[in-house]
């Protein structure tokens, strides 16, 4: 953790606007119908209840939203903290939840996708459930052929298809343990992924369609797995027919694979606490944390949010734009919708192909009803004008949600007003890939400020914490804190018990062992709105997605002209943080244009596209500890023009003065 850098914060800007929901909805909608039947008076009493009572709240969740092949004898175990349990005993398997049981229920026919590929010229199609269920039980015939078994792992390096969450579910089908790595990743970056978690199988695809071009996907998996000796097969998605180049012996057509294998497949009945995937998310360190989820708790998280943040019933048709392979997709495109028997949109391209009004469009042709996106897409579109949204009609919106990063209010407001239409109110939603649903959060019925994300769920006691574990009283800020536990908690970090501790469970052990430290700061206002100020550590945030200081510096230093790299985070207008990266080079090299160039290159080869910094500034030297810490504060308040304060502690405080102002 950064020094000096968690204590309380004062408010110091008070949004005072108040947006009230539409009425018929603060009353009808799925959260304060049940709010309504259990007698609550006020959503604060619901939620203070559901937090103190929330073993009780969560046995209740998981009895409503999920099915069990047997039922479990105990709702909690916390007697291995920090290994909490959830569900024990209980028989469970996230495919059967999300896609079988809906076929025993005879609603096989309902559209649980509407794909829109990103080419106007190629054709819209709807995937039913019950074609997703017989595609999968080929598909998972398919991997047991190949020898997959329960446990093993899978990656998948897979574009935005519907074929992507069918190998997911293909691999909860079975009981193997599938790890998506984000298509805009690197070979490198998913090459890393591969290898620490001995994925036996990989699946991939020959390319994709990005701004109407095929672009190939095929080799960067190649180039990626060329080191992981554990991979027996990758299975390869046929999406645009650009030529592949083909292992004989290992590579096999996802198609052939599915052709060949009988639509009959019996479901893995999996203990509630058996893995269902891994997800690599950026910690501190240069290395990515494999944080790994259980199918019981998952089950039980995404499909409670679904239904009362979302508001989501059979007759919605739902828009969460988040790509599958983070966590937003995991549980906002694939799982939460499916455990549901929703109807969702599935967009494979980006917000500007052909032209700025494509989403508009897709609203408008599919009467989207709720639509959830990300801060970052609404401050881009914003900055094209209001022309877009007002060539189609939005109408059929009713909720919206955000997530990734702090909608600014000026974002909210055209967000509410473009999308929205003036009514629609907007779930700002706070989680993260550790916590595997919503935490903090508006419900249907919360009247909602500008830039706050409400209160915690139900069945959450979300609270903030001081740097000795005090409570922070209403007015002030502290550490995101959740002293109880959870059932889409994430259970571990793959193969790494050290660094899963120390980062959530440490800091406040001694005081009160159990409580997990999310690594966000934040206030409440004197009502107990919640705004999220950002990390605590040194993580971060581009364009909705976290990445760490420490693996762009990493990608820097493994270049042959650079010695030390600081990375640091620059406010920007559409991304939240653009990177900017200060590098010393090699006694010698001179420091060019065209050097920077190469750097900015060399990282996006590293990292993929996310991380590239927007500049490369060459400097003598950066402040240091005397412990050799790059201090990247106080380079940061240089750089930006901000009081660098106390540097005495500095090795070689003459170093700020090479800092430039960016
Ligand atoms: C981090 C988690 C969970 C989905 C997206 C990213 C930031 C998330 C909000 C929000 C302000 C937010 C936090 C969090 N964050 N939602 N509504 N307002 N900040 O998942 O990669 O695990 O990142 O994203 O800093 O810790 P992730």
């Amino acid at each position: 953790m950064a020094e000096g850098k968690t204590g309380t914060t004062k408010v110091l800007m008070e949004e005072t606007r108040i947006f009230e929901p539409p009425k018929d909805l603060a009353e009808n909608c799925n959260a304060w119908q049940w709010a309504k039947k259990k007698g609550f008076k006020t959503e604060q009493e619901m939620r203070d209840w559901c937090g103190e009572n929330y073993i009780e709240f969560w046995d209740e969740m998981a009895k409503t939203y999920a099915d069990w092949y047997e039922p479990y004898t105990q709702v909690m175990d916390d007697s291995e903290k920090p290994y909490f349990k959830w569900f024990v005993g209980g028989k469970i398997n996230m495919f059967y939840n999300a896609v079988e049981r809906h076929i025993k229920a005879g609603k096989g026919d309902r559209v649980a996708y509407h794909f829109i590929p990103e080419a106007t010229d190629q054709p819209e199609r709807a995937y039913t459930y019950q074609e997703i269920y017989e595609t999968v039980n080929k598909l998972a015939n398919g991997l047991k052929s190949l020898g997959v078994v329960k446990g093993d792992r899978v990656s998948i390096y897979m574009p935005m298809l519907p074929e992507t969450v069918m190998a997911m579910l293909a691999c909860a089908k079975i009981g193997a343990i599938h790890s998506l790595v984000f298509s805009g990743f690197s070979s490198k970056g998913f090459g890393d992924r591969v290898q620490d978690c001995e994925a036996k199988v990989v699946f991939t695809a020959d390319g994709f369609y990005r701004r109407g071009k095929p672009m190939p996907l095929k080799p960067q998996a190649d180039d990626g797995v060329k080191d992981a000796a554990s991979v027996k097969n990758v299975i390869v998605l046929k999406r645009t027919g650009l030529e592949v180049p083909w292992t004989e012996g290992r590579d096999v057509w996802f198609h052939e694979l599915v052709e060949s294998q009988s639509a009959e497949c019996e479901t893995e009945v999996m203990d509630a606490e058996d893995r269902l995937f891994i997800l690599y998310t950026s910690g501190t360190t240069g290395k990515p944390k494999g944080i790994e989820h259980a199918h019981g708790g998952y089950c039980v998280g995404p499909a409670y949010t679904c239904k009362w943040v979302f508001d989501l019933n059979e007759d919605d048709v739902y828009w969460c734009t988040a790509d599958v392979g983070w966590i937003t997709g995991h549980s906002y495109v694939a799982y939460g919708p499916l455990c549901l028997g929703i109807t969702s949109i599935m967009y494979e391209g980006s917000p500007d192909y052909p032209d700025f009004g494509r989403w508009y469009k897709i609203i408008e042709d599919y009467k989207v009803t709720v639509f959830y996106t990300a801060p970052t897409a609404v401050r881009m579109l914003m900055k094209q004008g209001t022309e877009w949204p007002e060539k189609y009609d939005r109408s059929s919106v009713r909720l919206l949600g955000s997530v990734g990063e702090p909608l600014n209010p000026e974002a909210y407001i055209w967000y509410r007003k473009y999308f929205g239409n003036e009514v629609s109110p907007i779930m700002d939603t706070w989680w993260q890939t550790e916590s595997g649903c919503h935490v903090i959060s508006p419900l249907p019925m919360t009247p909602c400020k500008p830039g706050s994300v409400a209160y915690p769920l139900p069945g959450f006691n979300t609270t903030l914490f001081d740097e000795d574990g005090n409570e922070v009283p209403l007015g002030s800020g502290g550490n995101i804190v959740n002293p109880t536990p959870w059932p889409s908690m994430l259970r571990a970090f793959y193969k790494d018990e050290v660094r899963y501790k120390k980062e959530y469970w440490d800091m406040y052990w001694n005081v009160k062992p159990g409580t997990y430290l999310a690594g966000d700061k934040a206030t409440r206002d004197k009502d107990g709105y919640w705004f999220i100020q950002g990390r605590i550590d040194d993580v971060l945030s581009v364009a909705g997605h976290r990445i760490a200081n420490a693996e762009v510096e990493s990608a820097l230093v493994a270049h042959k002209d650079v010695a030390e790299a600081a990375v640091i985070g620059k406010p920007d207008e559409i991304k939240g943080e653009a990177i900017v990266a200060f590098v010393i080079l090699n006694t010698g090299v001179e420091a060019t244009d065209d050097l920077m160039k190469a750097l900015r290159t060399h990282v996006r080869t590293s990292l993929g596209p996310l991380a590239i910094p927007a500049a490369v500034i060459p400097v003598q030297d950066v402040p240091k500890t005397r412990s050799g810490k790059i201090m990247r504060r106080v380079i940061k308040a240089k750089a930006l023009g901000n009081p660098t304060g106390d540097t005495s502690a500095l090795a070689n405080p003459e170093s700020v003065d090479y800092i430039p102002l960016i």
